[in-house]
């Protein structure tokens, strides 16, 4: 089973990342074939700043391996590391319906948010479905909201083998003895956990690096200590019932503490007694026993960058030995030969 997920490096990773993301990429990564990357190209649609965009690919790949991406048995890499993947996007786009795009959520969620209208960010799910088929994934771990990217990526796979493989047939992917050919890119599935599908941010919404709503994995103690004490409640007094639905506790808490002080952090949210600031310092307390590994070693990490960049390397060196097959199959079937050194074939 090949296994694929990305994150975009365009700011630092959450909470949210992490338990809706990186904690499948861990738990998933002894089961297959397991390949991970930093979708940098897919950044460049809203940072713009080219010192900044590597340092956060950087960063991300630091995340990684902090939160337990072993190199050793998965695949790490950039996104732009592999020359195949604007290859294999266009001969995707090529094929892609507009009206497929347009009714992407988030090209429309973006813009209804105030990012210009570009090419780039309207064909995202075509660059996204290319990251995916490029090496045959079987299964691609994601949050909610992403489930939509792969249906648009099964649905290009499929446009792409029916207009390449001579008698393909999307109900027999694999082929048969009858003469159906045999799909080239291989249709892959979404993995959502629906536990920690949506983490709430500080403010109750969907944390997201874009609503400034953040719990950050990696930030100082300091600033986590601001993020977490100052999250959203109403103005209930110590006394009071308080309304579960007035402020992100709860659910935050649920990430992390056992069933028993769940039950025991419901029953006193039911009955009064205790100030929201208790909890919040309780929130604070199990991020530093759950992350605190974590992050000691993401400082040791950090004094090792050329380190880092040869894991990235590899990484990538090992995505391209899977994609190589695949792509001889692509360019046979579309009619292009693919780049090769000069003087060669
Ligand atoms: P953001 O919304 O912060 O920009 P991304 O879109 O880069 O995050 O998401 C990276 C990964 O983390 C995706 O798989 C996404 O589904 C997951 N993810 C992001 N935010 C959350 C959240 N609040 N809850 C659960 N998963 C999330
Ligand atoms: N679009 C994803 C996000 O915003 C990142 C991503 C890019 C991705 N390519 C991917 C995720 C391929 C899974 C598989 O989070």
């Amino acid at each position: 089973m090949r296994i694929l997920s990305g994150i975009q490096p365009s700011n630092k990773i959450h909470i949210g990342n992490y338990f809706g993301a990186i904690k499948q990429f861990i738990d998933l990564q002894d089961q297959g074939e397991a390949l991970y990357f930093i979708a940098d190209l897919h950044a460049l649609t809203t940072v713009r700043d080219g010192a900044r965009l590597d340092q956060l690919s950087l960063d991300v790949a630091l995340d990684f391996l902090a939160c337990g991406l072993d190199p050793s048995r998965c695949a790490l890499f950039r996104q732009s590391d592999i020359p195949e993947i604007p290859e294999l996007f266009w001969y995707l786009t090529v094929l892609t319906p507009m009206g497929l795009l347009e009714k992407a959520v988030s090209y429309k969620d973006k813009v209804a948010r105030g990012f210009s209208a570009e090419a780039g960010l309207f064909t995202y799910p075509a660059l996204m479905a290319a990251d995916i088929l490029l090496y045959g994934s079987d299964v691609v771990p994601v949050g909610k909201d992403q489930v939509q990217h792969l249906e648009i990526t099964r649905d290009l796979a499929i446009k792409f083998n029916l207009a390449f493989v001579p008698k393909y047939d999307p109900s027999q992917p694999d082929g048969d003895r009858k003469g159906r050919g045999r799909g080239i890119l291989k249709l892959p599935e979404a993995r959502v956990l629906e536990s920690t599908a949506v983490v709430p941010g500080t403010d109750g919404q969907k944390m997201s690096k874009s609503y400034g709503n953040v719990i950050e994995m990696f930030a100082e103690d300091s600033v986590v200590k601001k993020q977490i004490m100052t999250m959203k409640t109403d103005s209930a007094a110590v006394e009071d019932a308080k309304d579960p639905a007035a402020t992100p506790i709860l659910p935050l808490l649920r990430l992390f503490a056992s069933p028993d002080e769940i039950a025991e952090h419901e029953r006193t949210f039911r009955e009064g007694g205790l100030g929201y600031g208790h909890y919040k310092a309780r929130i604070l307390e199990l991020f530093h026993a759950h992350f605190g590994e974590a992050r000691a070693r993401r400082r040791e990490l950090e004094k090792n960058r050329d380190h880092v960049e040869q894991v990235l390397r590899d990484g990538a060196a090992r995505a391209r030995s899977l994609a190589a097959p695949i792509m001889e199959d692509v360019r046979r079937a579309v009619g292009t030969r693919g780049l090769r050194p000069l003087g060669k074939g």
